[in-house]
């Protein structure tokens, strides 16, 4: 089982993979401005590319719901950061609006460009297991862009002879947040948005899908699968990785690994699987949700007495 730790991006999180050829599309068309809706990940991620590429940048965050890191980073590199009074799939629309009506360069996963860099992500898990193709890669899922990026890279690579097997894309989802998933265990021929969608792995608290369709097809056409975990077991995942592993992921990103034990529990997958869980973004992202898990750093005068003491040596 391997975590491939997404956080080691430029801005911690797999969206730079994407964002980076999205940006430089927007500036060979000859954009004059770039905009998203983002749970968090985006909007840092395009806040970065963006001013490094001296293109203004708009982004549309739902009011409360973005962790404490991704508002930082947008904010710091310049984005005009605008909070919505709204879900994540509300701020989507309005962006859909603002860009069509003014001209604006959107650079959600709706974008074709942005897909086309996610797709590294597969060919680089390969490349470091030396050529060989994990049974299964495991990723969590909100706008379903990522699972839809790498399984088409896989599906070229293996088109061009590359490779000779598929991997089971696995999606998972949260439990209060989990449209996916109920369109491939009801067999759905779609998925059916969720109008109020909660979790603490905000950000994919996503509740109508943009690459609904794709992750369907990404899903059925390897043979793999779609399940939901809860939050409890999201951050006991994020908890294990931290302590167990040294791996510092953000709670999105626990849940693919999180969905992996749920999973093996049930007798879904096999023991004997080879595995890439995708972990998406680095624990700083959400400094909050991390200190509610912890104790609180233990007081301490500046004596050895009282060092020792408070170690209770
Ligand atoms: N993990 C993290 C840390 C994310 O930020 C996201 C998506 C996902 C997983 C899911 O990826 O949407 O391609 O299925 N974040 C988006 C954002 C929605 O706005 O940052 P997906």
């Amino acid at each position: 089982l391997y975590a491939k730790h997404e956080g080691m991006n430029p801005s911690g999180s797999f969206k730079d993979r994407g964002m980076t050829v999205g940006v430089s599309m927007a500036l060979q068309l000859g954009m004059k401005s770039v905009a998203c809706a983002s749970t968090g990940n985006t909007s840092a991620s395009l806040a970065v590319y963006g001013a490094k590429a001296g293109i203004p940048v708009i982004v549309l965050l739902p009011s409360g719901k973005v962790a404490l890191g991704k508002v930082a980073q947008a904010l710091m590199h310049g984005a005009k950061v605008i909070s919505i009074n709204g879900n994540f799939d509300r701020a989507l629309e309005m962006v859909r609006d603002l860009c069509e009506t003014k001209g604006i360069y959107l650079l959600n996963s709706v974008n074709p460009y942005r897909l086309e860099g996610q797709k590294t992500i597969g060919f680089e898990a390969i490349d470091q297991l030396n050529g060989e193709v994990p049974d299964r890669m495991v990723l969590p899922v909100g706008n379903a862009g990522n699972i839809s990026a790498v399984y088409k890279g896989l599906i070229e690579l293996s088109e061009l002879g590359f490779v000779d097997k598929m991997p089971m894309m696995t999606g998972i989802q949260a439990e209060g947040s989990q449209p996916v998933v109920r369109a491939i265990k009801e067999n759905l021929p779609e998925v059916i948005p969720e109008g109020s969608p909660e979790t603490v792995a905000t950000a994919i608290r996503i509740g109508a899908p943009v690459n609904a369709e794709k992750v369907l097809h990404a899903i059925r056409m390897s043979k793999g699968t779609a399940d939901f975990v809860t939050d409890e077991e999201i951050l006991a995942m994020q908890r294990d990785l931290a302590q167990k592993e040294g791996i510092g992921v953000e709670p999105a990103s626990a849940a693919s690994v999180a969905g992996v034990k749920k999973l093996v529990e049930a007798g879904v997958i096999d023991r004997d699987e080879r595995i890439v869980c995708v972990v998406t973004g680095h624990l700083l992202k959400d400094p909050e949700t991390v200190i509610k898990q912890c104790a609180p750093p233990i007081e301490c005068d500046a004596t050895l007495e009282s060092l020792l003491s408070a170690l209770q040596l």
